[in-house]
């Protein structure tokens, strides 16, 4: 007949087996990354941090849509300067080091958003022009 200490032993095998990528990940995930604060010393976002955290990828959507399809290219102001609805023309002006800002996070994160095959970075346009 049945062993019953064999069919528990079996049980939290599989129970460990099973849950694998659970405790696996939560011992291995790693520090989170400290994005790099813009380095032009800009002190204010288009809107509070945590609410960027949240929701950034939503308002670049929003941006998007305004412009390509509503032809609304009303421009945005930041402390007192003004920017244009776009990755290049806002968020880049002010977090100009793609690599140690939405990278960082985006590595840690594991999300790659293909904006960038189509739009242009900063330090793309760098080398752009120096290859003029
Ligand atoms: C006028 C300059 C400026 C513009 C434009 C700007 N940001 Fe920011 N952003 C900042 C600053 C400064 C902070 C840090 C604010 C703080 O810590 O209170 C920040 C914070 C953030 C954060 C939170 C970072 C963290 O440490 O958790 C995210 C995400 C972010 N910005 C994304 C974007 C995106 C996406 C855009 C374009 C839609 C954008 N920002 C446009 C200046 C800017
Ligand atoms: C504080 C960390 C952090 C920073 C800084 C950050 N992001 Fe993100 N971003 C995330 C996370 C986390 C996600 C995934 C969210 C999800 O899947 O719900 C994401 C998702 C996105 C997405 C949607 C991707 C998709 O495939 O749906 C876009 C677009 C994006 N980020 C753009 C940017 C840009 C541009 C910057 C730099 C200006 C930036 N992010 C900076 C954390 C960050
Ligand atoms: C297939 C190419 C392509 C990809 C991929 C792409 N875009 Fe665009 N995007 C465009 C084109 C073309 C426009 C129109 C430019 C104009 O009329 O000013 C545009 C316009 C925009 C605008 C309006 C302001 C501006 O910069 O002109 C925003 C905001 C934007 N895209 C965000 C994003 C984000 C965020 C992603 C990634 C999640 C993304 N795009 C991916 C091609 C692309």
């Amino acid at each position: 007949m049945y062993n019953k200490g064999m069919v528990i032993a079996g049980l939290i095998i599989f129970v460990l087996l099973v849950t694998f990528p659970i405790w696996f990940n939560r011992l291995d995930a790693g520090p989170m990354p400290k994005p790099e604060l813009p380095p032009g010393g800009e002190k204010e976002c288009v809107a509070p941090a945590a609410v960027m955290r949240d929701t950034h990828m939503q308002l670049l959507n929003e941006w998007r849509d305004d412009v390509t399809r509503n032809s609304n290219r009303e421009v945005i102001v930041v402390a007192g300067k003004e920017y244009g609805k776009g990755l290049q023309l806002a968020c880049m002006q002010c977090h100009s080091n793609k690599e140690k800002f939405c990278d960082s996070c985006h590595e840690y994160a594991a999300v790659q958003p293909t904006c960038w095959d189509c739009h242009i970075s900063p330090t793309e346009a760098g080398l752009k022009k120096e290859a003029q």
